[in-house]
């Protein structure tokens, strides 16, 4: 086994309620699989205005805010939490620009979303946010730090 001398980082990846109901999560999950990253932290949740208004407590001042959070807030989303190196900045680029309209063609947003309000995914913008954010999502008891077997699973 080859270590890597780079530094494993963590992100929380949201498929927000558009992405659910539209039918994308195994899409939006199979991005993040296939790139590589591996999946610690998984579950359907709806979540409170209280939560919402904490994870985005940055935005608060924004116009957009309240909306923002009745968005969040209008039906389950899927809560992930992905490890693997360079994976904030990483994850950050599969799922492009904030406004899909800027999103490039390859990307989640760009390919799958088409406003602002309704950009079908989150991703957290640095590693301390990826830490913090895993933190106000997951109990300490819903994330797996797991490792593959070394025997073959298929003969
Ligand atoms: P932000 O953290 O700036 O973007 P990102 O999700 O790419 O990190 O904003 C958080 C969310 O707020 C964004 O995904 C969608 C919403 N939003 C609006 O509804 N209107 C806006 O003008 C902006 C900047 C964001």
């Amino acid at each position: 086994l080859v270590a890597s001398m780079e530094e494993v980082d963590q992100t929380y990846i949201m498929i927000k309620p558009d992405g659910v109901q539209r039918g994308l999560v195994g899409e939006i999950i199979s991005r993040f699989e296939r790139k590589g990253f591996k999946l610690t932290g998984l579950k359907l949740f709806q979540c409170p205005k209280e939560l919402a208004e904490e994870h985005y407590k940055d935005l608060q001042s924004k116009p957009f805010f309240p909306k923002l959070i009745d968005y969040i807030t209008s039906g389950p989303v899927v809560c992930m939490a992905w490890e693997g190196v360079g994976v904030v900045a990483s994850a950050r680029k599969l799922i492009g620009a904030t406004n899909p309209l800027n999103a490039e063609p390859g990307t989640i947003r760009g390919d799958l979303a088409v406003q602002t309000g309704r950009n079908v995914v989150h991703g957290s913008d640095s590693p301390d946010n990826g830490k913090r954010e895993i933190g106000l999502w997951f109990k300490e008891g819903e994330l797996c730090a797991w490792a593959a077997v070394q025997e073959p699973w298929l003969v």
